[in-house]
Order: structure tokens, then sequence, then C-alpha cells
């Protein structure tokens, strides 16, 4: 019987979400991404060797692997373009094997004016996005303006389309934003041509996806960002533009909830978030001035956290489960793949916060918006560390009594098995204790 498996982030993104995707599509016909677009950044490392994706499927370094964009995905072309110049440039064919949906919503130039003119005017209420044009692709979707990759195969179309649309943002960006007005011929011009360099990979992925399914051949589905930047049940307005939990899945690739047999939840073992927003159980630490809590400084050291996509710095802090257990219900998760273990390793204590004082309150609810988490203050217990290397551990009973206990600790808080443990970047550093697709 084949299987579809869906892998979503638990967190606010770069749990490894792309490493895993990687590991496990040795059992799959076809990755589909179903949501976001190149604000995602996942890191494969093979061998030493690292690729870095942001809008091509993580299956794209296996060479049997077919990688969809289904139409959940706002599609720049430009910057599909880029990166599939540079998998060129690794000897990393793309041109057979990935293909797009006509009803992906393109994303322009004028998306990325409008992206940071709004983060400008927002000022120190920043969302801290990054700049790409996510959000204002989504809204001309939503309010059924937007342009598709359908509409650009047909020019003469395209061209009335892209004046009137460009008309509208044209004014806002010049009247209300009092930012520059972006070129219309330009912009016409080079979609035109970028059009003509990505038509051969227009599919119905829909179809595609289905024939997989008649054929009983195995899908998997990427999820980018995660499940607390989800539009609707994130920590709004602190949020991406994009349902990130499971049912993006089915939305987003035309599959119907009950094809999806199993969904991982990524949880990487500690928390990280990357822009502005709630963050609880956040110590923080300022690279630049190299100042902050020291074990903020620890795990964004050794962890590496710096966005894949802007060079951000990305805060980090204790695992939260407050915050995880909404997760697992929000996506249906029915196993965990924990990642970066090995980043806590020299810590002497490890905390885990298990439930929130909100307004001297205690709760275990996490709140509604970002608003609600104006006063929450996390409660935690203590775990003693292991204090000895993890990196590459090949077995569980190999693992130090204390990173077991950790481990079963978050089994036990989250009522969900550990099904496989990362500890360490490369594919090879990965412990599959019970296989998705098996
Ligand atoms: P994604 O956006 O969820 O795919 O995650 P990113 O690739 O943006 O960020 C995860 C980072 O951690 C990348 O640099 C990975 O190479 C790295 N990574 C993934 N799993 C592990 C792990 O188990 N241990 C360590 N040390 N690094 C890891
Ligand atoms: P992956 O797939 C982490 C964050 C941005 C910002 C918010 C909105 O690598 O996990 P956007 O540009 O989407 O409008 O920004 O969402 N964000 C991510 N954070 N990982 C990502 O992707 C992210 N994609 C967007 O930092 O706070
Ligand atoms: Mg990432």
């Amino acid at each position: 019987m084949s299987k579809n498996v869906v892998i979503i982030g638990t967190q606010w993104g770069d749990e490894g979400k792309g490493k895993v995707v990687d590991v496990i599509t040795d059992k799959v016909a076809s990755v589909v991404r179903f949501q976001g677009g190149h604000n995602a950044g996942h890191t494969l490392v093979i061998n030493g060797k690292t690729t870095v994706l942001h809008l091509i499927p993580s299956g794209i370094l296996r060479n049997h692997v077919e990688c969809l964009i289904g139409h959940g995905v706002v599609l720049s072309m430009s910057a599909l373009l880029k990166e599939m110049a540079e998998l060129k440039a690794a000897d990393i064919d793309t041109t057979k094997r990935l293909k797009i949906s006509p009803g992906c919503p393109l994303i322009l130039p004028y998306h990325i004016a409008l992206d940071n003119a709004r983060e400008a005017k927002r000022g120190k209420a920043a969302i801290g996005t990054t700049g790409n044009g996510i959000g204002p692709a989504y809204e001309d979707k939503v309010a059924r303006r937007g342009l598709r990759v359908s509409d650009v195969l047909d020019s003469s179309l395209f061209t009335s389309k892209l004046k009137e649309v460009m008309e509208y943002h044209n004014f806002s960006l010049t009247h209300y934003y009092n930012a520059d007005p972006v070129d219309y011929q330009t912009t016409l011009d080079e979609a035109l041509s970028q059009a003509e360099q990505i038509k051969h990979m227009i599919v119905d992925v829909t179809e595609q996806i289905h024939q997989h399914i008649a054929n009983d051949e195995n899908i998997l589905f990427e999820g980018a960002q995660g499940a607390l930047l989800d539009i609707d049940q994130g920590t709004y307005p602190f949020v991406t533009s994009s349902n990130t939990t499971s049912g993006g899945a089915v939305t987003g690739s035309g599959v119907g909830v009950t094809d999806i047999d199993y969904v991982l939840g990524i949880v990487k073992a500690y928390t990280t978030r990357v822009g502005g927003g709630p963050f609880p159980t956040e110590l923080i630490y300022d690279v630049a001035l190299d100042k902050g809590d020291e074990i903020g400084k620890v795990l964004g050291t050794v962890g590496h956290e710096f966005g894949t996509t802007t060079g951000r710095q990305r805060r980090c802090g204790w695992l939260d489960i407050v915050t995880l257990k909404r997760s697992f219900n929000l996506n249906a998760v029915t196993g965990i793949c924990l990642t970066k273990l090995d980043v806590m390793d020299t810590l002497e204590t490890i905390k885990i916060c298990t439930a929130y004082k909100i307004d001297g309150v205690e709760t275990t609810t996490p709140p509604f918006s970002a608003e609600g988490y104006a006063t929450a203050k996390p409660i935690y217990i203590e775990m003693p560390g292991w204090k000895t290397s993890t990196i590459g551990t090949d077995s569980f009973d190999s693992l130090p009594i204390e990173a077991q206990r950790y481990i079963r600790k978050i089994e036990q808080l989250a009522n969900l098995p550990v099904d496989i443990l990362s500890t360490g970047p490369d594919r090879a550093q990965t412990l599959i204790l019970n296989h998705p697709f098996e």
C-alpha cells in the first residue's frame, strides 16, 4: 500500500524540514510543495556538501524523485530561475524533474516593493518579513486580482491584466506609501521572457499527484515555515500569509483530507524564531553586541542559528510544550521528528516550558494572538543535561541516559512517539526509529 506523508514544522520555522524531507524521499515517487514561496530556506547536507533550497522541493537531490510545486505556492519566476541556475552550477539538473502548477499565484516586482513599503511604514511594529513579496502576492490572490502562472502563458491577456493591476498597486505605492512606482514595461518584458524559460515545466500538478496515487506510489508533501506562523492559527499578526499547517497540504495541492496517511511534525529540540513576534521561552542574546543570555548564545552559536534566506540572527530559547501541543493538534501530528538534539550537548541543565502564567494565572492554553502573549511568563521543569556528544548517534540505546530521558519526557508530554531523531546536519546523521513510509 502506498502512503501519503505530510512534513510540517511545529514551531516558527527552521526546524530542519528540508533535511528530513531529503532523508525520507528515498522511498517516494514525488515531493510536493504546497504553500509559501521563496521565503523558505531549507539546508541539505550530504557527505559534507551543502545545498540550500528556497522554492524547489527538497527531493531534488534524489535522481528518481519528481518535484512538484502545487498551486498553493506563490511563485517568483526570477527566484525560481536563479535557484535552478545555482543547482545547475552544482551539476544538479532540475529541468526534467521539476513541475509547476499553472494555478500558482505569481510574485512580481511590485509585490516586493509593497512588502518593503509596508514594513517600513510599520516601523517598530514591523513583522520582520523576508521582504520577498509573499504577503502582497497572497493578498492579490484572495482579492481575486492576482496574476497566475497560467496568465503569463497568454501574452496578450497578461499584458492587459498586468496593466490594470499595476495601476492599482503603483497608485498605492506612490500616493499612500510615498514610495517609488514599479515600471510597467520592465515588469512585463521580464515576466514574458521568464515565462518562456519555465513554460516546459508547467503541468496539471493535481492530476500528476492523483496519477501517483492511482499507481500506488508514495508521495511526500513538504511544508515550509512552521505551524506558529500559520496565517489563521499562528501568533497573528506576526505570521506568514499562508496555511503552514497540514491542512495546507490538501488545499495547496489538490488532494482530499482522507488521502493523508501520516503527518510528521518536525520539532527542534529547543525553539527558534526569526523576525518579530511573541516568544515566551526566548533567551535573549544579541550576536552583534555579544551581549545577553549565555545559553541563548550557546544555542545560537552551536546551532548556527542564522536565517538561510535573509542571514538574520535567529532568536533562540527553550522548548515550549504549550505551543507545541497546540501545534500537534492543529496538524494532527502522527509522529515527531526531533532535530538538533546535538546542539544541547554541552548544557548543564535543560528546561522545558510546560505552562504559562498569564496575568498571574497558570494556563496550558496558548493565547490566540500576539497581544495575548504580552504578560505570558513560562513555567519550566528542569532536567540534567548529558554533557556528552550525541552527534551522529546510531542507536537510541547508545545515547547518554540523560538524553534518553529528555526524549522520553518530550514523548510523554506530547503523548506522541519520536519516530525520527536528528543529531547533525548531514543526511547520514539521522536515526529512523519508525519510518513514516513503512
Ligand atoms: P528548515 O527551514 O526547516 O528546512 O530548516 P533550515 O534548513 O532553515 O534550518 C535548519 C538548520 O539546522 C540547517 O542549517 C540544517 O543544516 C541544520 N540541521 C538540521 N538538522 C540538524 C541536526 O540534527 N543537528 C544540527 N547540528 N544541525 C541540523
Ligand atoms: P522555513 O521554511 C523561519 C517568517 C519571517 C517573518 C514572518 C513573515 O525556512 O522554515 P514572510 O516573508 O513570510 O511574509 O515573513 O515569517 N518566516 C520564516 N521564519 N523560517 C521560514 O521558512 C520562514 N518564512 C517566513 O521571518 O517573521
Ligand atoms: Mg529554513
